[in-house]
């Protein structure tokens, strides 16, 4: 009988419930003690330091989230070991709501409307149609392009950048760092959904957000090392910007000293755009491990080389 370690600081025991469910022939624990020291897979987010070197080897790991440059930067994880990072329906869906319901409020003026109520302010602002404004989405993966081709059908003229060419629908794709400022060019708003990696960190500076159209809005929701925050102050500050809508920051919970808190045209979410939802997420992992024990290729299984 194989045995599956969910090691997370929150939440171990509604997970390891659902997967003792799904899996009645494995032996699932939350404490490595119990399995008498031998485990096969783990279910992990990011785990204490030292705790993946004290299980020895074992043969797959699974990450419950999608991204997983922190469990990368510990140094910990063997070379050799395959992470499995989370795709599922869940986390794309919710994604999709939250970046669709932003960019909707966005070109639609409603943050801007809410704030004028305070005042009394009766001003309205150039209300154009979607197919006259310009969408980036940045990253066109299992979660980006899902809101690029819903951005699409919706009506904007919208655009992807990745590191390899897609066939969306209804969408003009971009890739490689020579595709990026035609990505970018006159776009008003720009969607980070980008992982983190060498390549990736501090990719929004000023250079970019100068490619956009003046008076822009910025959706960041891959991470918050992806912004070079002084940069993104400056052109808030400057106009170059007219908002950015935050989910993610370098530093989390965002200290309560974070010149982001008090801004007047940054918003702020508490990364919470696309959670991993255990039901789905474990439904997940499960078709992940039978077609493994079946003898096929585990999916999504990081590319250590890139970092994603
Ligand atoms: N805020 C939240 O609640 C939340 C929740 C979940 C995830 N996230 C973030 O969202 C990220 C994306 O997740 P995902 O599942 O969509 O990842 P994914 O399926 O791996 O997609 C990543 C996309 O980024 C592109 N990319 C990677 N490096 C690039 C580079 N150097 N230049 C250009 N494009 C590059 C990839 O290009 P190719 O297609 O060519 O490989 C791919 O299109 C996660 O890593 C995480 O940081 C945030």
């Amino acid at each position: 009988m194989k045995t599956i370690l969910v090691m997370l600081r929150s939440g171990a025991d509604h997970w390891s419930k659902r997967l003792r469910q799904a899996l009645p022939n494995h032996c699932v624990v939350t404490d490595a003690a119990a399995a008498g020291g031998r485990v096969d897979y783990v279910v992990t987010s990011v785990p204490p330091k030292g705790a993946l070197a004290a299980l020895g080897s074992f043969e797959v790991l699974f990450s419950i989230n999608a991204g997983v440059e922190r469990l990368l930067a510990g140094g910990e994880v063997p070379p050799t070991l395959p992470i499995v990072r989370m795709v599922d329906d869940g986390l794309s869906e919710g994604m999709l709501e939250w970046v669709v319901a932003t960019t909707l409020a966005w070109h639609r003026n409603l943050f801007d409307y809410r704030e004028q109520q305070s005042t009394l302010t009766w001003k309205p602002w150039a209300e154009k149609l979607a197919r006259h404004r310009t969408v980036t989405v940045l990253g066109a993966g299992h979660l980006g392009a899902p809101v690029a081709e819903l951005l699409a059908q919706i009506g904007f003229r919208t655009r992807v950048w990745s590191r390899s060419p897609k066939a969306l629908k209804g969408v003009a794709s971009f890739d490689g760092p020579d595709g990026l400022a035609a990505a970018l060019d006159g776009a008003e708003i720009l969607i980070c959904l980008l992982p983190l990696t060498p390549a990736t960190e501090n990719l929004l500076d000023e250079s970019i957000f100068a490619r956009l159209a003046p008076g822009s809005i910025l959706i960041n929701c891959g991470r918050g090392h992806h912004i070079v925050d002084q940069a993104l102050i400056d052109a808030l500050d400057g106009g170059q910007l007219r908002a950015a809508v935050l989910d993610v920051f370098r530093e989390e919970p965002l200290p309560r000293n974070h010149p982001f808190w008090h801004h007047p045209r940054i918003y702020i979410s508490p990364h919470v755009a696309a959670p991993t939802h255990p039901e789905t997420a474990v439904a997940a992992i499960v078709e992940n491990l039978r077609g493994y024990e079946a003898g096929q290729p585990l999916k999504h299984v990081v590319n250590l080389a890139i970092g994603y």
